[in-house]
């Protein structure tokens, strides 16, 4: 966890806060507020890869979340002691028992069966096993659910076992199919169950019920509905559409700590998430404190890429774990195996299928490479106590990686002296007010060094999603970034997801919330959509006069210490780009009055009278989304008319605006 809004740097960034514009006090009358735009100035170029998305399992971000699994504890992992999320169903005088059994393994990698016995079974009576789902298994009408499982019957028993996908209490029975022939070797079955009218619900089980007395043993239960472009193991069609709605251009996985765990034995160790999902051993995600299934594996952090159109960005181990009282792996020959993991992963990515592990990836289904630019060495190294470790870490991954792949663009975590890597990745998670007074953090920083990559940032107000006054927040800070984006090549809000449900969530203020059966977009998420659909590929110099100001008490230094003096931040903040004969104005209003700026644009030739307007705002800076109002606020879109090289405008009180004004190239 990181909250690196250094207050030293800060102070600095305040005094340089967005030095483009002229500041006043928001209480001197009668400054006219005049935003400039030199059309013939270009300043940097807009990063084509500037908005992307930042993953890893938080939150039950993949499991209970994008990955469509709807059976919580497939494997019979998740809790030593008791089979987690299933329960026993005697019905009208039925009786049995299960239990977990570590006798009847279904292989060396899943060592953990569950014992089903039926001790009495008779007429209208049933005896099965439930699974409650994560929070629940969603059911809607007219829909083909696949069902798996691994079974293997005792002596005298043969089946068959009825599925069914049905009401919590029973009561309602929304789809059904019947397996028979269980044989006495562990085998895997396969079976169809088909919804009919039902009205859309998530208090709901998947039931296995005998149909006679006996034993049998299951593994890997598996149901899933359908999926985003059909992917066989693959994710909710719902949060997709979502991420496509942003237009992301690249996706960061798979961490974060998730990345790192707490010890070596609980990073994301890629190679043991491949394959079959019987050869997944699946793992504790220590980190956020829940077992991860790594149905989520390397391969499909890929196809999730291949189906939104983004690139990945790698993040690889580096030796470094969250576990304090354990030191990094010293460079050198203790880091060396985790370096040729790097370099393996790299070549499952990368290589063709005549490479050892290109070959790997054919054989798990997929024999096109795929394209990868950039790679993060770890994460958050800045957290590693131990001087001087993460220079050499990094130098050791550096070499060998540019070595082999000389065209790499290379991340660090935190600075280092050893190397020059490619980029540096910063991380921002701050309050609105904070991010107001540094929105110009990158207008001054050197050009000669690293290009950057915010790899994570998100205005943390409002919980479990994050409310206007976040989104705010973000859309300032847009600003700054969009207009530095020569330096800032890619940045990626974080978290991502978050299960709503009680438990679900690890960390508050999440871009996108959603319980089994819906999901809704934050106030944030639609800045970042505005944000990533709206930009042209030029900045346009850009000045202001007369932005106010308004008075802000920064928070006590983290780890103590006096308050620190107040300051005024601004209370307008935009940036221009132009592109296709359309400059794009981007208006931050982050307070509760309207404000009428006068728009002067030079050097745009004729701008058309009419431009189109998308608006995102809310009445009270605490308003927000959530899964009862998914749509509360969200960009509403209009024609603007009355513009030209010299209007005005009134931005309303808590608003983002996006003006696009038709400029065709003078
Ligand atoms: O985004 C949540 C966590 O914040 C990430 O896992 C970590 O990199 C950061 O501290």
């Amino acid at each position: 966890m990181k909250h690196p809004a250094p207050l030293v740097r800060l102070a600095l960034a305040v005094a340089a806060c967005v030095p483009a514009l002229v500041l006043h006090a928001a209480d001197a009358p009668g400054v006219p507020l005049v935003l400039h735009v030199d059309a013939a100035k270009v300043t940097a170029h807009v990063s084509p890869t500037l908005y992307g998305l930042m993953t890893e399992e938080i939150n039950y971000s993949y499991d209970g979340g994008l990955y469509a699994e709807l059976v919580r504890n497939r494997t019979f992992q998740d809790d030593p002691a008791a089979p987690a999320h299933w329960s026993l169903v005697q019905e009208g005088g039925g009786a049995g028992a299960i239990t977990l059994d570590r006798s009847q393994p279904l292989n060396a990698i899943l060592p953990v069966s569950l014992k089903f016995e039926t001790t009495a079974l008779s007429g209208n009576q049933r005896v099965g096993v439930a699974n409650d789902g994560f929070w629940g298994i969603p059911v809607r009408a007219h829909t083909r659910y696949q069902a798996s499982f691994y079974a293997k019957a005792a002596a005298g028993f043969s089946g068959p076992v009825v599925l069914t996908i049905e009401s919590n209490d029973g009561a309602t029975v929304f789809a059904r199919a019947e397996v028979s022939d269980l044989g006495r070797d562990w085998q895997k079955y396969t079976v169809d169950l088909t919804t009919g009218d039902a009205t859309a619900s998530a208090a709901n089980r998947l039931v296995l019920a005998a149909t006679k007395p006996g034993t049998v043993w299951l593994d890997l239960v598996s149901l899933f509905p359908p999926t985003f472009h059909d992917r066989v193991n693959g994710n909710r069609v719902d949060l997709m559409r979502l991420l496509a709605g942003m237009k992301p251009a690249f996706l960061r996985f798979p961490g974060g700590n998730y990345l790192e765990g707490r010890t070596i034995a609980t990073r994301f160790d890629w190679k043991r998430t491949l394959g079959d999902l019987s050869r997944r051993p699946g793992h504790m995600d220590d980190a956020w404190k829940y077992r991860s299934s790594d149905g989520m594996g390397l391969l499909e952090y890929l196809e999730w890429c291949e189906d939104l159109a983004m690139q990945p960005v790698l993040a690889v181990f580096a030796g470094y774990v969250l576990d304090r009282t354990a030191a990094p792996t010293p460079p050198g020959p203790q880091l060396q195996p985790f370096v040729q993991e790097a370099l393996d992963e790299i070549e499952y990515v990368t290589g063709g299928p005549e490479t050892r592990w290109g070959a790997e990836r054919a054989l798990d289904g997929h024999p096109e490479p795929f394209p990868l630019t950039y790679v993060e060495i770890g994460n958050e190294d800045n957290f590693d106590r131990k001087p001087g470790s993460y220079d050499g870490r990094f130098a050791q991954f550096y070499d060998a990686i540019k070595a082999k792949y000389p065209r790499l663009q290379l991340i660090a975590t935190t600075k280092v002296r050893t190397r020059t890597p490619d980029v540096l990745d910063d991380h921002y998670y701050r309050s609105a007010m904070q991010f107001y007074a540094d929105v110009g953090h990158y207008d001054d920083a050197s050009r000669t060094g690293p290009k950057i990559f915010v790899g994570e940032w998100a205005t943390r107000e409002g919980t479990p999603t994050p409310n206007m006054n976040a989104a705010l927040g973000d859309a300032a800070w847009m600003t700054g970034m969009e207009r530095n984006s020569d330096l800032i090549v890619m940045a990626s809000y974080a978290p991502l997801f978050v299960n709503v449900n009680p438990g679900g969530m690890q960390w508050k203020t999440d871009l996108i919330g959603y319980d089994a059966l819906t999901s809704y977009g934050s106030p944030s998420y639609y800045a970042q959509q505005l944000f990533s659909l709206h930009h042209g590929d030029e900045v346009l110099a850009a000045r202001a006069e007369g932005i106010g100001t308004q008075e802000w008490q920064p928070p006590r230094p983290r780890g103590g210490g006096p308050l620190p003096a107040k300051r005024q931040v601004p209370t307008l903040f935009f940036d221009a780009t132009r592109g296709g004969g359309v400059i794009t104005l981007k208006v931050v209003n982050p307070i509760g009055t309207a404000q009428t700026a006068r728009i002067e644009l030079a050097g745009a030739g004729a701008v058309e009278t009419k431009g189109r307007t998308f608006v995102l705002s809310a009445p009270h800076p605490e308003d927000t989304n959530s899964l009862g109002e998914p749509t509360r606020i969200v960009p509403v879109a209009g024609e603007a008319s009355g513009l030209g090289s010299d209007f005005s405008y009134t931005f309303t009180p808590y608003s983002i605006t996006i003006l696009e004004l038709r400029a065709p190239a003078p």
